[in-house]
């Protein structure tokens, strides 16, 4: 039977990258798709850029273009970086198209007629002097419960406080500085507590993994606020109907523009756009997203859809996030790899494809790239099995028997046998997103063959002519069972399955019927190398050309939301200093050395080691910097004195406060400690080169 189904991936916003975190779903979705594609379902697969909201406008007013401009600029990239990865949408749309906002429009006034929306008066901060009403993104301050500073307006990051932002210690606009003021302003609110019976119900009706579904209990059991969706101007985003001046919140219309990206597919194609979303369709509907989403796809959007008269999706398939070598992607360590600079510096696509289809599984987990073992594996399972039986047998075929096939081997009936069995398991592995162990299952079967060829040795057969019909089934045999892995590889590995077509000289690979082998006389094209082995100084370039230097620059897009941002780690006396290896000029360069000059000196209430040092290094703002030299100093004999601090070193919140910096101080084997002083003549703020 074949299916009708509609499959979406996650809208990457239109103001970042792409990078190796979102690439885990595009493929993981892409797989899928290709999957059901090769089945024979009729699958659509649609995307498109998330281009509203704040941010958004904030951005392309920083890089001096219109909104319009940038969404245009990025929507190229991500195509171009998808593209890369050989993510194979059907539609890549963008949510700012005419046909989102009609539909955004349309689902409004039909939650609106039936009683859904509300409209309330709420105080919210207000940039005076942007004139513009901030998000709880765009504002920080200091903690209320903690007093940590620099804390962003929802939640604290020092001690996990959650509080609204007009509770914040004396708050600052992030986007100019300036103390927000409270302003009352109405905004249009969807009425999400009246959907919560229905909610409660579909939570639990099979649209949800089990994990996924406990989560939006704990949601519907702590009971349902209103949900704000409207915002002020100046906003980049649609219109309110009737609401001159409010716009939706980026929230609303981006999920609507997975219908709108699918629309715009049906004007291409003839498919039928009302038989796909109306109540009660039957086509399957699958939205693949991260789980940092799910809410709003398990709670917004369900409620969104059956309340203005649409169908809801079949499944929501949440994964988990992708960390390297065990932590989060990092810009210093140069972990957050984007995907062009992968295709850059040259390495290959279906590698990442590769590796993270033989991490994922069908749970929230998230999955960690470790990079050795990325090496190891792709070279181990791909290069060295899989590629490898290709390898032993073609030569022989094109050399000794003009790249004509023969008969295959009797003696391996039973191990072809095996490898069309195995299909079905397979398949059910893909089907379920249990690509893991699809794969693992594959790479047994992969054995197999190898180890089929190395009980016949063709390169010993070849030996004697007198073996020649032997050689030529043996070798048939070993090609036939790569063409079976070929298949089952090919929704992760499409472009060396494409290439086997043509060295194989086959139609395309497709998942249906039986598996006959291929036939005695079929010409085969000469075999061309499929793919080369990753080297580990490949791995090396790809950090060192995502390594970014923590020194705020001009074209930092960060740099006004995290300015204030620069703490610092305490100098350790006590650290003993390991051989150093040699660094390049370059590495140096990075470390943003200035002379510093030590306005305050203070104990630290509950601190043995440190003393609070305030630094004037010719900043507007001075440094606050803890530094472990309690032991030597007497704060009051520093008071005055000039020394050299490092200025750029990552962010770091402390038990006592934020450290923004690390001064520099000797010590040998022995006690005694000795911070830096520059010779007469130097001013704060100079750099040390
Ligand atoms: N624009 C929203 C989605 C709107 S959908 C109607 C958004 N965009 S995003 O660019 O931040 O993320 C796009 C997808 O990539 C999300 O599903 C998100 O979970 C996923 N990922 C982003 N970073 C990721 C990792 N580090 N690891 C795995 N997935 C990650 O959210
Ligand atoms: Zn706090």
């Amino acid at each position: 039977m074949t299916r009708n189904i509609l499959v979406t991936s996650a809208l990457p916003y239109a103001n970042g990258s792409i990078h190796i975190g979102h690439l885990v779903e595009y493929i993981q979705t892409d797989i899928w798709v290709r999957f059901q594609k090769m089945r024979g379902h009729t699958c659509s697969y649609v995307c498109a850029d998330d281009t509203h909201g704040t941010a958004i406008m904030l951005r392309a007013e920083k890089e001096g273009i219109t909104p319009q401009q940038l969404i245009d600029k990025t929507h190229g990239e991500h195509y171009r970086d998808f593209q890369g990865f050989h993510i194979a949408f059907d539609n890549y749309y963008s949510t700012n198209s005419d046909e989102n906002r009609e539909l955004s429009q349309e689902i409004y006034r039909k939650l609106r007629a039936k009683g859904l929306i509300e409209i309330r008066s709420i105080e919210q901060l207000y940039d005076p002097d942007k004139q513009l009403f901030l998000a709880d993104r765009f504002i920080k301050g200091e903690c209320p419960k903690c007093h940590a500073q620099d804390q962003y307006g929802d939640a604290c990051e020092a001690c996990g406080t959650t509080y609204a932002p007009t509770d914040l210690i004396k708050p600052y606009s992030t986007v100019s500085g300036a103390t927000p003021v409270k302003k009352t302003t109405e905004q249009y609110f969807f009425k999400l507590g009246e959907c919560a019976d229905f909610l409660k119900q579909w939570t639990r009706a099979g649209h949800l993994q089990h994990e996924a579904a406990n989560k939006m209990a704990e949601w519907l059991d702590s009971g349902l606020q209103s949900w704000d969706i409207s915002r002020n101007a100046p906003y980049f985003g649609f219109e309110i109907p009737d609401a001159p001046g409010k716009y939706f919140y980026v929230w609303l219309d981006a999920p609507i523009g997975y219908m709108a990206s699918f629309k715009n597919l049906c004007a291409q194609t003839g498919l039928d756009f009302d038989s796909y979303w109306k109540e009660g369709a039957s086509p399957e509907l699958y939205h693949f997203i991260g789980k940092d989403i799910l809410s709003f796809h398990a709670l917004f959007w369900p409620a969104v859809l059956a309340f203005s008269g649409h169908r809801t999706p079949t499944k929501i398939f949440a994964h988990g996030f992708l960390t390297v070598g065990g932590q989060k992607m990092s810009k210093s360590r140069g972990t957050f790899i984007t995907a062009e600079s992968y295709l850059q510096q040259g390495l290959n696509p279906e590698w990442l494809r590769y590796y993270f289809a033989a991490k994922l599984n069908s749970t929230m987990e998230d999955i960690d790239l470790n990079l050795d073992d990325f090496v190891a594996r792709v070279n181990s399972d791909l290069v060295g099995k899989y590629v490898n039986i290709a390898s032993r047998a073609a030569g022989f075929i094109s050399k000794r028997f003009d790249g004509e096939l023969g008969m295959t081997d009797p003696a391996a009936a039973d191990l072809e046998h095996e490898f069309s069995s195995a299909s079905t398991t397979i398949a059910e592995n893909y089907d379920a997103r249990e690509y893991g162990k699809a794969l693992r299952e594959i790479m047994r079967l992969t054995d197999l063959a190898n180890q089929y060829v190395d009980t016949n040795k063709p390169w010993e057969l070849a030996k004697d002519s007198a073996n020649n019909d032997h050689l030529h089934r043996v070798c048939t045999t070993a090609l036939t069972l790569f063409r079976d892995l070929t298949l089952y590889l090919s929704p992760v590995l499409p472009r060396i399955a494409e290439q086997v077509e043509a060295f194989l000289n086959i139609p395309p690979l497709q998942w249906t019927g039986v598996f006959k082998p291929l036939p005695s006389g079929h010409r085969i094209n000469a075999y061309q190398h499929l793919m080369t082995r990753v080297e580990p100084k490949q791995i090396d370039a790809l950090l060192a050309a995502n390594k970014e230097s923590l020194a705020p620059t001009e074209h930092s897009p960060a740099r006004h939301a995290e300015a204030q941002v620069h703490h610092a780690i305490p100098t350790d006396a006590k650290q003993t200093m390991p051989e150093s290896p040699l660094i390049a000029i370059d590495d140096f360069s990075k470390i943003d050395l200035r002379i510093a000059k030590i306005t305050n000196a203070e104990h630290v209430e509950g601190a043995e080691k440190l003393l609070k040092l305030t630094l004037d290094i010719g900043e507007e703002k001075p440094r606050t910097v803890f530094a472990g030299i309690k032991s030597a100093y007497d704060p009051s004999t520093l008071v005055g004195r000039l020394t050299v601090m490092v200025a750029n070193l990552a962010p770091r919140k402390m038990k006592f406060g934020l450290s923004e910096g690390m001064v520099l101080a000797a010590s040998g084997e022995g006690p005694g400690l000795f911070i830096l002083s520059p010779d007469s003549g130097a001013q704060p703020g100079m750099r040390v080169k």
